[in-house]
């Protein structure tokens, strides 16, 4: 037997463990969602509403917040922020709903629709592109808001899609502030 024949029944050896290993990683991420749906533990539930500190958030700053899973950007936006935002006719808008979970379903996308009545400096979106699920960069692209690399969408100072891919504006939750400087996500 030459050294050859001696090798090669032991890469696929190799071969067929590590697929093996693979495809049992698999069918465990399969399995938990499920066994977190039917059996909620304290921590599950607690993250159904976070309560977030944004005393710390100058104008101008950002802060991620994790709920449920995903990214929350928090920002106070500069005074040039919503006024750019507030200038976009929204005829110019790819999507022209708020998607905003405080309004109706068919609010539109005005920048207004896209904050809190009386905190509109505030924007509160989950940071996930709604192409194929990036987590968008901040303050870049050509908008002035957030880009994701990904494919290349660009969303304006109010999280609104304005050219690239996504289909839709970035998703404001249900949120609240319950005190000057603290806001109740979820
Ligand atoms: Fe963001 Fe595709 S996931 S552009």
């Amino acid at each position: 037997m030459s050294v050859n024949d001696t090798a090669e029944p032991t890469r696929r050896d190799f071969l067929y463990i590590a697929t093996a290993a693979v495809a049992a990683v698999g069918a465990a991420s399969v399995a938990w969602p499920f066994i977190d749906q039917m059996n909620p533990d304290a921590g599950t539930l607690a993250l159904a509403e976070i309560e977030v500190d944004v005393s710390q958030v100058a104008e101008g700053q950002s802060i991620t917040a994790k709920w449920r899973g995903k990214p929350v950007f928090i920002r106070q936006r500069t005074a040039e922020e919503i006024a750019s935002a507030k200038a976009v006719p929204l005829s110019d808008l790819k999507d022209p709903l708020a998607r905003n979970a405080n309004l109706p379903d068919s609010a539109d996308a005005t920048d207004a629709n896209r904050t809190a009545a009386g905190k509109e400096a505030w924007l509160v979106m989950v940071g996930v592109c709604t192409h194929l699920g990036c987590i968008p960069l901040g303050q870049q692209g050509d908008f002035g808001g957030w880009f994701c690399p990904c494919h290349g969408s660009s969303y304006d100072t109010a999280g609104r899609i304005r050219q690239g891919p996504a289909p839709q504006n970035m998703a404001v939750p249900a949120f609240e502030f319950i005190s000057d400087t603290t806001v109740r996500i979820g």
